[in-house]
């Protein structure tokens, strides 16, 4: 039996995060040049029915049955088996490497789950629809980040840029035009789900208020879109910045994302915003193709502490 190899690429948001968690429209865009992986291959060396996981980035080498159940890969690994119902497992190794940053908003821990999800349904013979890829990501998703609003699951396990909406369909954009983003990673860790949780405590305190910010955010959202197809990325900058100064107001960003933020727009950037969970994480900025080097260099100038380019491309025809 050959190596088998689930793949899935990271994430960024560029409109509506927490907004999103709160009903709102959000969109989001697969990364393409960072990506997690899976290998799966036979293990002869062990029992029928015995998996070995390895991700070495995480110096995590052991079986399956040594994981506590609640670790993301011994979950993703117990789905993908639950979701098969196969009667007979032989033994195998899942090897997991990702070059996705770990806690900064671009999906890693999603990715990897929906590479590992892939990979072993693959190997097994059976592999999963996009569908059941994303579904199962949400599932792991769910266990360490509380109350995840499902954006993350879908973009990276569909690999297309998304609008997405909970409790409505999922619409995929037909990108008609390119456009040029420009990702700033501060290096200061904030998880998402503190971020969450403590914009869930304020909300609960004051709903009024915030729900209002949220509808906003989505209004900023639903214009995006067309924005985003048509490449029209004068409205886009104006939207970037508006979202940004929205969730400033709440309180999501922080020094080190507005001097990446100032910076990227004295560049010469379109727009900028801070992108997925905030306090710290990645900024994200728009900007033409001419523009692309100066703002990159600008993010690295005050202290990013890694940047990446990205394109967003109309889909070839097939
Ligand atoms: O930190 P990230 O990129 O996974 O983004 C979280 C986005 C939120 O809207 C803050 C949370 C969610 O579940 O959508």
């Amino acid at each position: 039996m050959a190596v088998i190899t689930g793949k899935a690429p990271g994430k960024i948001i560029l409109f509506g995060e927490h907004a999103v968690v709160y009903g709102q429209p959000a969109i989001a865009i697969p990364v393409a040049k960072v990506k997690a992986t899976a290998h799966v291959f036979p293990d002869f060396e062990s029992r029928a029915g015995e998996i070995h996981i390895q991700a070495l980035d995480i110096g995590l080498d052991t079986f399956l049955f040594e994981l506590d159940p609640q670790h993301p890969l011994a979950a993703a690994v117990n789905l993908t088996l639950a979701e098969l119902q196969l009667e007979h497992i032989p033994a195998f190794q899942v090897q997991i490497s990702s070059n996705i940053p770990i806690s900064a908003g671009m999906g890693s821990g999603a990715a990897i789950s929906a590479a590992v999800i892939r990979g072993v349904s693959a190997f097994l013979g059976r592999p999963l629809p996009d569908s059941t890829v994303s579904a199962l990501t949400y599932e792991v998703e769910r266990i360490h980040h509380g109350n995840p609003s499902g954006i993350d699951n879908n973009v990276i396990a569909y690999n297309k840029p998304v609008y997405y909406q909970r409790g409505q369909a999922l619409q995929f954009l037909q990108i008609e035009n390119e456009t040029h983003w420009v990702i700033g990673d501060t290096g200061e860790k904030t998880p998402t789900l503190e971020t969450v949780s403590d914009l869930g405590t304020r909300h609960a305190d004051k709903p009024h208020y915030y729900d209002q910010i949220f509808q906003t955010i989505g209004v900023i959202a639903q214009k995006a879109r067309r924005a985003l197809i048509e490449a029209d990325i004068k409205t886009l900058g104006s939207l970037l910045n508006e979202n940004q100064a929205l969730l400033s107001e709440l309180d999501l960003s922080c020094t080190s994302l507005d001097s990446l933020i100032k910076a990227a727009l004295d560049a010469g950037a379109e727009g900028a915003k801070l992108s997925g969970g905030g306090r710290g994480g990645n900024m994200i900025a728009l900007a033409s193709p001419a523009k692309m080097d100066a703002v990159e260099k600008a993010l690295y100038d005050v202290g990013a502490v890694n940047v990446i380019s990205t394109k967003l491309a109309r889909e070839p025809q097939s």
